[in-house]
């Protein structure tokens, strides 16, 4: 371990801590900064949340997490801290300093943190059964397991994940499943190694709302029983609100405003976020989508000076907000905001 980790120490209370992550996707046509100087924490057993609109960086922020950056894209700089031993507050490693196809990544992910997906049809193969897909996760990655030991584990899971008649039923292929058993079977094979940490990114955007209720449900369950972090991807608000402990709101690939559920529900203060709150969407047929807000989204590729948010804001002032990069301000403790209406706040606040 380098010179830099042994002086890093979290807080007990927290699992992982993420300082200026850079996510950067170095294409022709330019340079797209999906996660730009991205910071948070995740608290053991909590919920951190993650809302923003499409391209607002989510999916690339939870796959540097695992070190699964499809190429070209690549962490341009920050770090990522795992404290994997709670008991021990030395045993942290940096894990965007780490090979990403090295031996410890590879014991990090399922055993310290796992991901589910929207569409688990993706994560499944469609060729091999549930129980080979299962089980194939736990010879790989639980000592002193073998085959028929597996095959019980996997059962308990599906069980645990409300699939009655899971004897059987574990036989099956991806395709035979609902959509809503799927997901259920995914959330059981990321529990296969008891995860610190469970990544959901947008995990019940594809199901109707009562499974979509259920789903997050199982997951509060879950996540109570085990003991688990989660980070909860979603670009539903009455989602983030129902399910997180801490929220953060993205856009274009920087964090505008975060904070506890309750300051970032009671007291939204970043025009971007109350514009967020003011598209609630309806909740009409299998899928809700945030109403775009008004005004032109850039481009991917846009290099802008000032505010990402600058074009579409209400309150922007313009030779300043589309000039200087705003300030992530701390209006109160854990709550800030990245916008220069709070700047003055900071100067008379307790910081
Ligand atoms: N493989 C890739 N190659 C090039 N650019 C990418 C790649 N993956 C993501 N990006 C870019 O990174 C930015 C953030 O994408 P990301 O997938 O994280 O958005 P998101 O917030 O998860 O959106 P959604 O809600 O649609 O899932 C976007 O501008 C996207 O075009
Ligand atoms: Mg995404």
């Amino acid at each position: 371990m380098n010179e830099r980790a042994k002086r890093v120490r979290l807080p007990p209370d927290t699992l992982l801590d993420v300082r200026e992550l850079k996510v950067e996707f170095r294409l022709r046509e330019g340079t797209v900064r999906a996660v730009n100087e991205v910071s948070f924490r995740v608290k053991r057993g909590k919920t951190l949340g993650i809302i923003g609109e499409s391209g607002s960086g989510k999916s690339v922020t939870a796959q540097a997490m695992l070190r699964l950056t499809p190429a070209p894209g690549m962490i341009s700089d920050g770090e990522i801290w795992l404290n994997r031993n709670p008991e021990d507050r030395d045993d942290i490693v940096n894990l965007a300093d780490i090979s990403a196809t090295g031996e410890l990544i590879r014991d990090i992910r399922w055993n310290d943190i796992s991901m589910i997906f929207q569409e688990p049809m993706t994560s499944f193969s469609p060729v091999h059964s549930i129980e080979d897909q299962i089980t194939e996760a736990m010879l790989l990655h639980i000592e002193k397991i073998n085959r028929s030991g597996a095959r019980q584990r996997a059962v308990e899971l599906l069980t645990r994940v409300g699939i009655f008649n899971a004897e059987e039923l574990v036989d099956a292929f991806p395709f035979q499943f609902s959509g809503g058993m799927r997901q259920r079977a995914m959330i059981a094979m990321a529990l296969t190694c008891s995860p610190q940490l469970l990544i959901a990114d947008e995990p019940t955007t594809a199901l109707d709302v009562t499974i979509e209720a259920q789903i997050l449900a199982l997951i509060k369950e879950l996540q109570a029983e085990y003991q688990m972090a989660v980070i909860f991807i979603t670009h539903d608000i009455a989602v983030i609100g129902e399910v997180s402990d801490d929220v953060i709101v993205m856009y274009m690939g920087q964090i505008m405003e975060q904070g506890s559920v309750e300051q970032i529900f009671d007291n939204p203060l970043h025009p971007y976020t109350r514009a967020l709150w003011r598209s609630i969407p309806t909740v009409d047929g299998t899928l809700e989508r945030l109403q775009p807000i008004e005004g032109t989204i850039p481009g991917p590729f846009d290099e802008h000076a000032g505010c990402p948010f600058y074009s579409r804001c209400d309150s922007r002032v313009s030779g300043v907000c589309d000039k200087i990069p705003p300030p992530l301000v701390e209006v109160e403790r854990g709550h800030q905001v990245r916008c220069i209406l709070y700047e003055e706040d900071e100067t008379h606040g307790t910081g």
